[in-house]
């Protein structure tokens, strides 16, 4: 199992602050955001990490986190020219990943829950979380039966058909390289994760668990400022740096 971290994007939603730097570098408490993602992937044992970033803040990130050896890790870096859609990391990530199955994180998603079960078990297909939100049309949105199949997945719907968003953590076997590449883009021009989900869904391989604990998508001020006083209270004494 190989990890990838997916921390580009232009943040704009965080302008003026991503004028100093990327999101996922600014300061969550007393460390730089991608910490956190990145201790979701160390603690649960996966050492070959790629970073996908931005071309005018590699240099940020090759300053911060270096090789990976001070982690017990070794990374890998890869530009994303433009952001064009969160299955590009499995495209851009192809020679890196080389036939093994994945796991990405968002480099903006911070979670409590110990994913290391989730990841060590899995064996094929896609694995994703849900988590019940009071806002499910910002994200990616599942709707279960009463015996909890998945009836349905959709993106940041106006009506969303249940209160379950879907966080930024994906386990999926190799053939998510493949499947990235057949994606179309979405009416607002991107590839969508949740046509991935949807790829292993039809083919009766999602698996969907429950996420436990915090997770904050630290996109907005508000969510920033959450995951700021989250990460003082509860979080930073769980980081493994
Ligand atoms: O946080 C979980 C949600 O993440 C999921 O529920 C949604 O299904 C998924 O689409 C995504 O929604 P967001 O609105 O958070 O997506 P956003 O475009 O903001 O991208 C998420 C992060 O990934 C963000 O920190 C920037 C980075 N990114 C995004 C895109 C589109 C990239 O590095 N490259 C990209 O091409």
């Amino acid at each position: 199992m190989k990890g990838i971290i997916l921390s580009g994007g232009r943040g704009t939603r965080l302008s003026p602050l991503t004028k100093i730097t990327s999101k996922q570098l600014l300061p969550i408490y007393n460390r730089p955001m991608i910490y956190y993602p990145l201790n979701t992937l160390l603690r649960a044992g996966i050492k070959e990490i790629l970073i996908i970033v931005a071309p005018e803040r590699a240099g940020d990130y090759l300053n911060i986190l270096g090789s990976g050896k001070e982690f017990g890790a070794k990374f890998t870096y890869e530009i994303q020219d433009k952001p064009e859609g969160l299955p590009q990391a499995f495209t851009i990530g192809e020679s890196f990943l080389c036939g093994d199955s994945v796991t990405l994180i968002l480099g903006d998603n911070i979670f409590e829950y110990d994913f290391t079960e989730d990841i060590r078990s899995f064996r094929s297909g896609g694995r994703v979380f849900a988590k019940e939100v009071k806002d499910p049309e910002r994200f990616g949105v599942v709707e279960f039966s009463a015996a909890m199949k998945v009836l349905s997945i959709e993106e940041k719907p106006k009506i969303p058909k249940s209160h379950y968003a879907i966080p930024g953590l994906y386990i999926y076997d190799h053939r998510v390289v493949q499947f990235s590449k057949e994606l179309k883009p979405s009416a607002r021009g991107e590839l969508e994760i949740v046509d991935l989900h949807r790829k292993y869904l039809e083919r009766g391989e999602l698996d969907v668990r429950m996420v436990a604990g915090e997770w904050v998508d630290a996109g907005t001020f508000d969510a920033l400022l959450y995951a700021n006083n989250l990460a003082k209270e509860k979080l930073a004494k769980n980081l493994l740096f």
